[in-house]
């Protein structure tokens, strides 16, 4: 057989994988990864056994249940002002597919989509797999912000999409109205797409508010927002989340979500169409999050890692200059095996590598683990 040709040549291990294996060796404590250390609801666990008792645990319809897909576009029309229906919506295997799909769908070979440097580490391997070309915009600590003259002058005649995150992953910014007016006055004039990753749309602290596309009309019929039922509900396990967008692009949405996974699971939409009808199964989030936020960051107050600014998701980035000027890769590994507390090097976040010493850790986490935390790295 001849040597493969590699689709993803740079396909090395994701660092998740890597620093959770690091703190188990170590027996560290791991606010590397972002998932909580707490189970999902036990009203959740017993609607999912009802319904896998009561045998729906066949193909569900294409584009996700009825019953759920209504109640997704009940939730964000009252979330979000917008006017969806069943039809804007499709349940897909957590939000990491439907950023796959929707990609797969529109972004032709040559096509170049612009991407927010650091990010989650799906979005460049998927617009490589479909052809396209990552143009990269990059944010620099400490704001983050986007310079939208800047986000212009990287639009090109083969620009295609353009994929924001907010809340986001891993700086714990979001974005502002000024923002998306300014997202939404390029993506018209360059007649752009926007894949908007929602994920953590109800993790957004001190009384602010979630800009989803949704809230823009102009910007809808050019938008899809994907959400994941693992943030909503700490079930990061499960993969199950969905999609909103305006029905002619739904429709070519489908067409690969056909061939990519048909459906997702029965059973456990069965059992979120109920669960997700009361608004106080996820009104509560924003301040059981921030308080969260809170002891970690009173915790670690006064110590030589210093906290940057978090207004929304469950990571919060420390800039440990003070202590060394280590890369941070060999940083967190450092801190994991000498200190007991794994966190992500912010480097992995961006092609470049770019070194600016932050790491990130991760406070869904219960107040036993975080106190836990807190006491191995107050005196760092
Ligand atoms: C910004 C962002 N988007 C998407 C996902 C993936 O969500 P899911 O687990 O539902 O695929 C994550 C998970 O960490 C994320 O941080």
């Amino acid at each position: 057989m001849q040597p493969l040709k590699s689709k993803l040549p740079s396909g090395d291990t994701t660092i998740f994988t890597v620093m959770s294996a690091f703190a188990r060796e170590h027996n560290a404590i791991n606010l590397s990864q972002g998932f909580p250390d707490y189970d999902c609801p036990d009203d959740l666990k017993s609607l999912v056994h009802h319904y896998l008792d009561d045998e729906k645990n066949q193909y569900a319809p294409m584009p996700g249940l009825p019953a759920l897909r209504q109640v997704i576009a009940q939730k964000v029309n009252q979330s979000y002002g917008c006017n969806m229906n069943e039809d804007n919506v499709v349940v897909t295997a957590g939000a990491t597919q439907a950023l796959f799909t929707m990609i797969t769908a529109f972004v032709h070979e040559g096509d170049e989509v612009i991407v927010f440097e650091p990010a989650y580490d799906s979005y460049v391997p998927s617009i490589l797999l479909a052809g396209g070309s990552p143009v990269i915009y990059e944010m620099i600590a400490p704001d983050f912000n986007i310079d939208w003259d800047h986000v212009s002058s990287l639009i090109s005649d083969r620009t295609r999409m353009i994929i924001i995150n907010s809340p986001h992953n891993p700086t714990g910014t979001i974005l502002s109205h000024k923002d998306l007016l300014a997202l939404q006055s390029i993506a018209i004039d360059h007649d752009l797409l926007v894949l908007s990753d929602e994920v953590y749309e109800h993790l957004v602290y001190d009384e602010l508010q979630h800009e989803s596309v949704l809230r823009y009309p102009d910007l809808i019929e050019r938008s899809m927002s994907v959400f994941s039922f693992g943030k909503t509900f700490h079930s990061t396990g499960w993969k199950m989340g969905y999609i909103v967008g305006s029905e002619h692009l739904m429709q070519e949405f489908i067409k690969v979500h056909q061939w990519n996974v048909f459906c997702v699971n029965s059973f456990l939409q069965y059992a979120l169409a109920d669960y997700l009808k009361e608004e106080k199964n996820y009104n509560y989030l924003p301040q059981f999050y921030q308080h969260k936020r809170d002891q970690l960051r009173e915790g670690l107050e006064g110590c030589n890692l210093e906290a940057l600014p978090c207004r929304g998701t469950y990571f919060q980035l420390y800039n440990y200059s003070r202590i060394n000027k280590m890369d941070d890769l060999a940083f967190a590994k450092w801190m994991t095996a000498e200190i007991g507390v794994a966190s992500i090097p912010i480097s992995v976040f961006y092609s470049s590598k770019r070194q600016d010493t932050l790491i990130r850790l991760c406070f869904a986490k219960q107040a036993s683990t975080l106190a836990a935390a807190i006491q191995k790295l107050i005196n760092i």
